[in-house]
């Protein structure tokens, strides 16, 4: 099974983004063969600061490095370095109905908000859809946002291969683990888009702040309190064993705590759990050079696959 998935470079990684996508890739690269790349042509539609475009693009090959993605196991790369998706992705363009694009929410989304759309936004799921073709992949994980952009690949594809003879693999979606879904500081879902994120690689202490300033209700410290459904025991227990979070939980039902307290314990459990990470990325910071030869290897082995594939369908609609 051929695995592929990309993740837009627009700002640091989150706990959001580690607990609901990025752990899975990783956990999905042992006995699959997979993909995963930067999207920074994705990003380039909201991203229009070349400086910070490029950094976030090395910071985000530097976080999925530290997190565990191998690069022995996984072909990790750059969405720009294979210009072969792009090329790929006029040729869906052109089979690609309006009216498909019209329904896409990113799009639909921006404008009901009075927000200028361009064509990249307004086209941006065949890019993906090139995304996604281009290597063969049988499954896509993603965040249940970007189902529809997976069924708008798979539109595309059966039309091309329904008018030119098959020539795409028909990929499938996969529902990363709704169970992951991460509350910010505010206590809703964490997003960069709701300014509300915990950042994986923070300075801890100025992630120690953050932390201790989470919105919380006006519950007085005896009173006891169901866990299910607060965030502070949310976030905490994305850290905990099964154990810590069973006494977390035995402490909010019996009451006489403060919420201060389970802060510094949710400061505390995330220091320690990226810390091995957190060494890591020190070292490949330190060694740009490894991280550049990592990506260009990346890159070359995503290029020839692309390559056979655009060829196919180079032929398939005669531009051979
Ligand atoms: P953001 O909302 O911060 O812009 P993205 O939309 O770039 O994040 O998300 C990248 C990936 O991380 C997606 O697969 C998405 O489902 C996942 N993700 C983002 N925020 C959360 C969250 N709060 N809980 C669980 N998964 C999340
Ligand atoms: N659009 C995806 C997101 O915002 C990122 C992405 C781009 C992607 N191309 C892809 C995801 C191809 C899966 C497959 O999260």
């Amino acid at each position: 099974m051929r695995v592929l998935s990309g993740i837009q470079p627009t700002g640091r990684f989150h706990w959001g983004n580690y607990f609901g996508a990025i752990r899975q890739y990783i956990d999905l690269q042992h006995g699959n063969e997979s993909y995963y790349f930067i999207a920074n042509l994705h990003a380039l539609t909201t991203v229009r600061d070349p400086k910070v475009l490029a950094q976030y693009t090395l910071d985000a090959a530097l976080d999925l490095l530290a997190l565990g993605l191998n690069p022995e196991h996984a072909v990790l790369f750059v969405q720009s370095d294979v210009p072969e998706v792009s090329e790929l992705c006029w040729l869906l363009m052109t089979g690609t109905p309006m009216g498909l694009l019209n329904r896409c929410h990113a799009y639909k989304d921006k404008v009901a908000k009075g927000l200028p759309a361009d064509a990249g936004l307004f086209t941006y799921p065949v890019l993906m859809s090139a995304d996604i073709l281009a290597y063969d992949a049988d499954v896509v994980p993603v965040g249940e946002d970007q189902l529809q952009h997976i069924e708008v690949c798979r539109d595309i594809a059966a039309s091309f291969n329904h008018h030119f003879g098959e020539t795409f693999v028909m990929p499938k979606g996969k529902i990363l683990e709704a169970a992951a879904k991460v509350p910010g500081t505010d206590g809703e879902k964490m997003s960069k888009s709701y300014n509300n994120t915990l950042e994986i690689f923070d300075d801890p202490k100025a992630q120690k702040k953050k932390i201790m300033s989470i919105t919380t209700d006006s519950r007085q410290m005896h009173e006891p309190k169901e866990p299910d459904g607060d965030h502070l025991y949310q976030l905490f227990s994305l850290f905990a064993t099964d154990a810590e979070r069973e006494e977390l939980a035995a402490t909010y039902r019996r009451g006489g705590f403060g919420y201060g307290d389970v802060k510094k314990q949710i400061a505390a459990a995330a220091e320690k759990y990226f810390a091995e990470p957190r060494a890591r990325r020190a070292e490949l910071a330190a060694n740009p050079k490894k991280v550049e030869a990592i990506l260009a290897d990346g890159a070359s082995r995503a290029r020839a696959k692309a390559l056979q594939v655009l060829t196919r369908a180079k032929k398939a609609c005669g531009l051979s």
